[in-house]
């Protein structure tokens, strides 16, 4: 029997709800007619932006605190969530990370433990509980938004790179372990994004793209139960030629 499309109960949980790349989604998701849970460090500020989809969709919107170091509050926060929506969430996607300063990661093993923590030991943490209630329901999706900076590790940004990388890798045998199951799972690449991220790096204007286009690639392969997307899509082009620059040769390039 083929799989219930990710979509087909619409509920969904964006971890890192604060985020410019988050808040877009959401925004795509209402319009869908999904009922959220924002989740976030700050809840103040998250409580802001729900009452704003709240009144603009007529969807059902909550903001719950989630801290991605909390690793032991993880199995609570997934029950929590359900308790808020009314049901097992049908989707969640993880949209928090850090981008430290790959100078300040390289001196400082503290920074570069936190990007590793957050970026990936903290999505890896929370998801698997998502897993695991998606997995015994049989349905849903589940989202993580990696970076392009995990296909090949560059001295610009190998640290945070890395943890990416670490993130693909962790979806990949997610999705290898859900799909007989039920669940979907998508790694959506972004190259370059204009966001609070990225703010005041100095950053090629032509490849820098708008988070309102980056969410609406996202949402789209998300709902089409992609196992992948490059956001936008000729980043796939970009990555398949760096990845395929000789070790040779990449080693002598300032990437
Ligand atoms: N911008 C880009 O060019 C780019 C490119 C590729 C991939 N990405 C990825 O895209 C995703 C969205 O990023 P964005 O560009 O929209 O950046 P952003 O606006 O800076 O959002 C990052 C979010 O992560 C949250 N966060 C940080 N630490 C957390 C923690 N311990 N627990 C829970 N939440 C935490 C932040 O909350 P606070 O603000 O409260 O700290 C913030 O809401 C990230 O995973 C990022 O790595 C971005």
């Amino acid at each position: 029997m083929a799989n219930a499309m990710p979509g087909s109960q619409k509920s969904v949980v964006l971890l890192g709800g604060g985020s410019t790349l988050a808040r877009a989604m959401a925004m795509r998701f209402a319009e869908k007619g999904f009922a959220l849970v924002l989740a976030d460090l700050d809840t103040a500020e998250l409580e802001v932006i729900a009452q704003d989809l709240r009144v603009r969709y007529g969807q059902s919107c909550r903001a719950l605190h989630f801290d991605a170091l909390d690793y032991g509050s993880h199995g609570d926060f997934a029950a929590e969530c359900a308790k808020a929506l009314g049901e097992t969430p049908g989707g969640v996607v993880v949209c928090f990370g850090v981008t430290p300063v790959q100078e300040d990661a390289q001196k400082d093993f503290s920074v570069a433990h936190h990007c590793l923590d957050v970026n990936y030991t903290g999505a890896m943490s929370v998801l698997e509980h998502f897993a695991t209630l998606f997995e015994t329901r049989g349905s849903g999706f589940i989202a993580a938004v990696s970076s392009v900076a995990g296909d090949r590790g560059r001295q610009s940004n190998y640290i945070y790179g890395a943890a990416k990388a670490a993130l693909s890798v962790y979806l990949c045998g997610l999705q290898n372990r859900l799909f007989k199951r039920g669940v979907y799972v998508t790694t959506i690449k972004p190259g370059f994004m204009d966001t609070k991220m990225t703010w005041g790096m100095d950053l090629p204007a032509r490849l820098l793209t708008d988070p309102e286009q980056a969410a609406g690639i996202a949402v789209q392969a998300i709902l089409k139960g992609r196992g992948e997307a490059y956001v936008p899509g000729y980043w796939r082009l970009i990555m398949l030629i760096i990845r395929h620059i000789p070790g040779m040769v990449f080693k002598r390039l300032s990437l």
